[in-house]
């Protein structure tokens, strides 16, 4: 595409002229998802790489959605509250974008277990929606998706590399799974250019604290925050590599420009492996010296539970040049002096527990509609 060639000549090139020279100035781009954790410190950063930055987002409820998020950029950043299932009221936003950053989704494995058609709803069908109306108001787009580790489920050997089979345990890694192959299929047939990044844990500021079902990482700041001790589930033992999300970032702008890479699914890991007893000890001490305590597994969470994990990142380091440059005691010591800030924005103080507002969880039954044509 000529716009790419005159941007960006080799990947290799853009590193060696350093972070600051990723040629985004003046370029638009569309961000889906872009009020939530990810995608607001995307938004951030290609603001500040001079990007013409659209979002699109409905703040979805259950999601991680906030506008403080993008607070910081508010000004320089185009929202439209739209969800992405009704792409086309927004075609001219897809038609001039050069670059889309396809964030947009729901990341709670619980939610996805107790409200299976909710999940579809999220992270198939709107998306297919979406995919469908790229190719069609801007064929052969660059589109960078925020795929996950969850679809491999359990593994059979660590680190985890793309050649490991795919056995999702919960409907989140099915349904990421059939969005991961909508951007793969429709690349091979040329109608969009997608890249798919299958992200580990990742943790930084403006991960919504307040949801109790977004995993353990939000759940481990949200009680270092308030001074409460931490429950690890299980032994203790079962690895993550959570990574940092500057360098999640900087993945996906990396991503957004480079030559079309042969392969288009790929890991992206953290820089170190660390047992979850030791990830909570560090959360921990940084909270005050919290008290830690391993207990058995709450029956909900066994069935969806795949033990270890690690990410063999190398195919992603290869091709792209990049390395995770986080540890995770210095990311962690950065989220908590940005949570300690702003902390009103994320938990209420006066009543710092968590909420996720689904009115599923009232009883209000989630049905996906299909309106005859
Ligand atoms: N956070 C992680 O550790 C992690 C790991 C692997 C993959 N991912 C993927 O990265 C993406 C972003 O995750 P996050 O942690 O920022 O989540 P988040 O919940 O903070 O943000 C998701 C955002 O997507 C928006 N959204 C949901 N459905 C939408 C729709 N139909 N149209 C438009 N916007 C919609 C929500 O309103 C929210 O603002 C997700 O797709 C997730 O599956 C995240």
């Amino acid at each position: 595409m000529r716009w790419r060639s005159e941007c960006a000549s080799t990947i290799v090139e853009l590193h060696e002229r350093g972070n600051n020279a990723v040629p985004y100035d003046n370029l638009p781009v569309l961000i889906t998802g872009g009020l939530g954790f990810i995608g607001s410190n995307l938004a951030i950063r290609l603001v500040e790489a001079g990007a013409r930055v659209t979002i699109a987002d409905p703040l979805m409820v259950g999601c991680g959605a906030n506008r403080h998020n993008i607070a910081a950029v508010a000004n320089r950043v185009e929202l439209i509250e739209r969800d992405i299932g009704d792409a086309d009221e927004f075609a001219s936003a897809i038609r001039d974008a050069k670059v889309i950053f396809n964030l947009a989704g729901e990341i709670s494995h619980i939610h996805s277990m107790e409200f299976p058609e909710r999940d579809l709803l999220i992270n198939t069908v709107a998306q297919l929606r979406f995919l469908q109306a790229c190719a069609r108001h801007n064929p052969g787009v660059r589109i960078v998706y925020a795929g996950t580790r969850q679809v491999y489920g359990k593994p059979d050997y660590l680190p985890m590399d793309e050649s490991h089979p795919v056995r999702p345990v919960d409907f989140n890694g099915v349904h990421k799974y059939a969005a991961n192959m909508y951007h793969a299929m429709l690349s091979r047939s040329g109608q969009i250019d997608g890249i798919v990044l299958r992200l580990t844990n990742v943790y930084g500021p403006r991960m919504s604290l307040a949801i109790p079902c977004q995993g353990f990482l939000s759940t481990f700041l949200r009680l270092v925050l308030t001074g409460k001790g931490l429950q690890v589930f299980g032994d203790g033992k079962q690895l993550r590599d959570p990574v940092f999300v500057d360098d999640i970032v900087e993945a996906f702008l990396l991503a957004g420009l480079a030559p079309s890479p042969k392969e288009r699914t790929i890991n992206v890991g953290g820089p170190e492996a660390l047992s979850l007893r030791r990830i909570a000890e560090l959360c921990a001490k940084h909270g005050g010296d919290l008290p830690v305590t391993i207990r058995p597994f709450p029956e909900d969470r066994v069935a969806i539970d795949i033990g270890s994990y690690s990410t063999d990142s190398s195919l992603f380091e290869r091709t792209f040049g990049w390395k995770p440059v986080v540890r995770f005691e210095e990311g962690l010591l950065s989220t908590l002096a940005y949570y300690r800030a702003e902390m009103p924005h994320y938990l209420d103080p006066a009543n710092p527990q968590p909420f996720c507002g689904l009115p599923e969880h009232q009883g209000v039954q989630h049905r996906l509609m299909y309106s005859a044509v």
